[in-house]
This record gives structure tokens, C-alpha cells and sequence, in this order.
């Protein structure tokens, strides 16, 4: 074991960024039992073999975040920029009609052809979570989702299909269809290449039970099978945040009714492998151009420092370790999302990109 802590304190030292060595405390892990020792290594496992890793630990359980607070409350205050002496709490509150009137157009005309996608992370209280998941766990829950699509694609406004890519389901597509729906953003990478995600075990037995479902206009999306058990979206261009988020409420509310209940917390709101992901489990995103502050896509540097500020996080065009696309598109989320409502991400995601576009139009 002290083997295991002194690497934890060589990763603090090289790579301060990684949340999970800046806060362990050798102190309160060598107090626990051995058994207990073992599982918080199992959620820090991540963070000890990716030492680059800016969270670096996923529970595998969502009692976890209640048995180890003391180890993950830190990570998590820090991450959600919850300060010590507040509460941890999650609170709901989507937008309506008198709070939705976010429209990018407002912003500048240009901006109403950015793509917006908004989603939240949910888990099965049902299941233990992606990485401590068997592969007959993950196709059994994948089979409750089909059972719950199959009566959404009945649905006028949420109709649409399933697509597995779990060998031999009835919905499987082909590698090329698969290659094509990642390509238009609308399905999830090859996760046995995501080293993070491996050591967690999150993408084992992949590619069992993992698939998604698209409605027949392609703007409403859920994911089975990836981070977490779902990731239920809805994605559109046009520029008005407020029907962005319309849609994706609507949808989720018709979903929540025909799926096993969701694991969540009076603290952590939704839980979710990843710290990163708790409370509304939600990131909001706009595919913005930003040429000037990103050197025409060669360096995000200067775009993730303005963006910090604002308390957004800048992406690549592909998604989180991608880069940026053709033009300096990228990708900026608010990073927050416990503690703070859907309304207020869907505000801040509104505010910080007219900020952003007013240091881009000027750079
Ligand atoms: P998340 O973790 O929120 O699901 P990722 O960074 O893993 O997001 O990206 C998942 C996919 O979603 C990628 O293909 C990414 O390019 C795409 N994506 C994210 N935001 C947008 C957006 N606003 N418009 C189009 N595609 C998006
Ligand atoms: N585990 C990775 C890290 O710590 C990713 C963390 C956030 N992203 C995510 N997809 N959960 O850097
Ligand atoms: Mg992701």
C-alpha cells in the first residue's frame, strides 16, 4: 500500500491538475478497512495509471459518493467550484416559457447556424454502474432500454429507431452505418481506445451492450452503454437555446416513465461514474467558430483561458481530447453541473458564448 501512496504523491507533485492526487489524503485512507481501501483504489484507479488525468477517479457504485465523501467531496467542490462551508445540494429547474428567451440570434445573426447539444448523464439505481458492470448486466440494461424505445418509437413527437451495435441484437447495424453516425456527432466513439475509460472498466465488453436512439427528425438522441448508463439529448441548430432545452426536457420526461428508476441523490442530484457529471448531469454546448482567438483552430490556449473565466470548458470539434475543426470550430460547455439548475446552465451557456463571440469579433 505504500507503494500505491507514494505514487499518488509523485502524480500530485508532476501533475497538479489531476484532482484525485491533489486532495487524497494518505491519512484518511490508511484509517479505513482493507476492503474499503480497495474499492476507493478502484475509483482512483484511473487517476493513479493516467496521471494527466484532470478528474482521475469514476465510481463504480452510486453508494459511493455517500460511503467515500470525505475522499470526493474535495474533488468535487473543486471541479463545480462549490466552495468549502457551502452546501453541496442540487436543485431543479428547467427553463419555461418565461425563462427560456435564450436565442444566440440575439448574439449576432451569424450565430443562429452554430449546433447546439444539450444532455444529461443518468443511471439505473438498478444496476451498478459502467465500469463495475458484467457484459450480462450491460445487455440485460440495454434490453430494458430497447423495451422502453420500442414504445417510443410509437411516439408522434420522440418516434424514430434503435441502433445496436451489440453483435447479433435484432436493431445491429453495420460498422460503416456506426462509422457514419459518429461522424455526424450523433454516436459515441470506439471507447476500448479511451485509456481513461479502460482503466475504470467503463468500456469493458464493449461493444455489448452500447447502441442509441434517434428520433425520426434527429434531434432528440439517447445513448446506451457509454460513460454512463444513458446520455439522453437533443441536438438542433437554429440559435433558440430555450427550444434546445424544450426538447430535451420533453423527451426525458416521456423516457423517465418507461425506464427502471434513476440512481439519485438528495446531495449529488443524478449520479454518475464520473464526479464531473453529478447533480443536473447536464452539458450544454455550442459548436462555435472562433478563428481569431484560436489561431484558426491551430491553439486553444488562449480561447480555453477566456472561456475559464466565464466558467466555461472549450472541447475540440470532436468532443473531449479532440481538436479544434476547420475554421477554429470548438466546442464550449459550461463546465459546472451540480449545483446549479438546468435553467442556469442553459443561462450561463448563453452568457459566456455572447462573451466569447465579443472578444472573437474583436481579436
Ligand atoms: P459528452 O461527454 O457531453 O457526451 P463529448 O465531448 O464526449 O460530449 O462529445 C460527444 C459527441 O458530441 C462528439 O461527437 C462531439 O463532437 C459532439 N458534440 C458535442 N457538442 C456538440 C454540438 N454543440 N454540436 C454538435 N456536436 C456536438
Ligand atoms: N477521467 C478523465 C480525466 O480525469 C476525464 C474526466 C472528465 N471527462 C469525462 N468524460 N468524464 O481527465
Ligand atoms: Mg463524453
Amino acid at each position: 500500500m505504500s507503494q500505491i501512496i507514494d505514487k499518488i504523491n509523485q502524480i500530485r507533485q508532476d501533475n497538479p491538475q489531476n484532482l484525485m492526487a491533489r486532495y487524497f489524503s494518505a491519512e484518511y485512507f490508511n484509517g479505513l478497512n482493507e476492503a474499503d481501501q480497495a474499492r476507493l483504489l478502484g475509483i482512483f484507479a484511473s487517476g493513479i495509471e493516467n496521471p494527466d488525468s484532470s478528474m482521475g477517479a469514476y465510481a463504480q457504485a452510486p453508494e459511493d459518493y455517500d460511503k467515500f465523501s470525505t475522499a470526493l467531496d474535495p474533488l468535487i467542490r473543486d471541479f463545480h467550484g462549490i466552495a468549502d462551508g457551502i452546501e453541496i445540494a442540487q436543485k431543479h429547474d428547467w427553463p419555461n416559457a418565461e425563462t427560456a428567451n435564450c436565442n444566440l440570434a440575439e448574439i449576432d445573426p451569424k450565430l443562429k447556424d452554430v449546433s447546439m447539444r444539450v444532455r444529461v448523464a443518468r443511471n439505473a439505481s438498478t444496476y451498478p454502474l459502467p465500469g463495475a458492470m458484467s457484459k450480462d448486466q450491460r445487455i440485460s440494461f440495454e434490453n430494458e432500454a430497447v423495451a422502453a424505445f420500442e414504445k417510443l418509437i410509437e411516439d408522434e413527437a420522440f418516434g424514430g429507431q434503435y441502433l445496436s451495435i451489440t453483435p447479433g441484437s435484432k436493431y445491429e447495424i453495420s460498422s460503416a452505418e456506426y462509422d457514419k453516425r459518429v461522424a455526424a456527432h450523433q454516436m459515441f466513439k470506439d471507447m476500448s481506445s479511451d485509456r481513461f475509460l479502460n482503466v475504470a472498466g467503463i468500456s469493458a465488453d464493449w461493444p455489448y451492450g452500447r447502441g442509441m436512439y434517434v428520433s425520426r427528425d434527429q434531434d432528440f438522441l439517447v445513448w446506451v452503454g457509454e460513460e454512463d448508463h444513458l446520455r439522453i439529448m437533443s441536438m438542433m441548430s437554429g440559435g433558440d437555446l430555450g427550444a434546445l432545452f424544450g426538447r430535451l426536457h420533453a423527451g426525458l420526461k416521456k423516457l423517465t416513465g418507461l425506464l427502471p428508476p434513476f440512481a439519485t441523490s438528495p446531495v449529488y442530484g443524478n449520479v454518475t461514474s464520473c464526479p464531473t457529471n453529478l447533480g443536473a448531469g447536464m452539458r450544454a454546448s455550442l459548436h462555435m467558430k472562433l478563428p481569431n482567438l484560436t489561431k484558426g483552430g491551430t491553439d486553444l490556449s488562449v480561447v480555453t483561458a477566456a472561456a475559464k473565466d466565464l466558467g466555461l470548458a472549450v472541447r475540440g470539434a470532436g468532443g473531449e481530447h479532440s481538436a479544434a475543426g476547420s475554421d477554429g470550430l470548438v466546442d464550449v460547455s459550461p463546465s459546472a453541473r451540480l449545483g446549479v439548475t438546468e435553467r442556469e446552465i442553459m443561462q450561463r451557456l448563453f452568457d459566456g458564448a455572447k462573451a466569447l463571440w465579443a472578444l472573437e469579433v474583436k481579436a
